[in-house]
């Protein structure tokens, strides 16, 4: 994929701040600090366009990125973390919520989990509820770098029976930090996308 420019389009916590086209979208869902707005970075080859922190719930509202003037990521925010109210995970819940239900701009919703741990009861409900819209279930299991190679079949294997991931193909070892499979990830991408 040749990104030849990617930019901000919008910041939206309801439907009236989506952007009003009709270009496709890839929303990427998962926990708190797993590495959702990174992975946007590294896709576009980009340090610090979708803002990433340390310290989880950095990203509260949904966040459009442009690229190419052609389609858009999408960048929800987290759940799963602990460090805020009831009020405020509701407020999150819904605003995620709102956004799958009604967006016909959305292709696809990936996961995004971290390689190294199962995923969480969340992850499950979240990982359903995708299916449920009758998206296919595309898996991110991102931070491969912070495992060994040599460990990525067990931990994926592990990872797709916990959320019960169909097909292995919907699957793949991912890394930020050291561009680990990119270029795949794009592949399947711009099949999703029609490009
Ligand atoms: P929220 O916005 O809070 O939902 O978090 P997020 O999912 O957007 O996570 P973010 O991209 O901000 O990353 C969280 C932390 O994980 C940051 O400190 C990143 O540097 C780190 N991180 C993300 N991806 C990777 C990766 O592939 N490898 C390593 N080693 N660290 C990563
Ligand atoms: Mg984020």
């Amino acid at each position: 994929m040749k990104i030849i420019k990617s930019d901000l389009h919008a910041i939206a916590v309801g439907p009236k701040q989506y952007p009003q086209d009709e270009l496709p979208e890839i929303a990427f869902a998962g926990r708190s600090n797993v590495g959702k707005s990174s992975f946007i970075n590294s896709m576009l080859n980009r340090v610090n366009l979708a803002r990433t922190s340390g310290k989880p719930g950095k990203t509260r509202t949904i966040n459009f990125y442009i690229i190419n003037d052609e389609f858009r990521f999408v960048d929800l925010p987290g759940y799963g973390y602990a460090q805020v109210s009831k009020t405020e995970k509701e407020k999150w819940g819904h605003i995620i919520e709102e956004y799958l239900k009604n967006r016909k701009n959305l292709k696809e919703i990936a996961l995004i989990v971290d390689i190294r741990h199962e995923p969480t009861s969340q992850d499950v409900m979240m990982y359903n509820w995708i299916k449920s819209f009758g998206y296919s279930g595309i898996v991110i299991a991102t931070k491969a770098d912070k495992i060994s190679k040599g460990q990525w079949q067990k931990n994926i294997k592990q990872i797709r029976n916990k959320l019960g991931v169909e097909s292995s193909n919907l699957i793949l070892p991912y890394s930020s930090e050291k561009k680990i499979n990119v270029e795949k990830t794009w592949e399947i991408f711009e099949e999703i996308l029609d490009l």
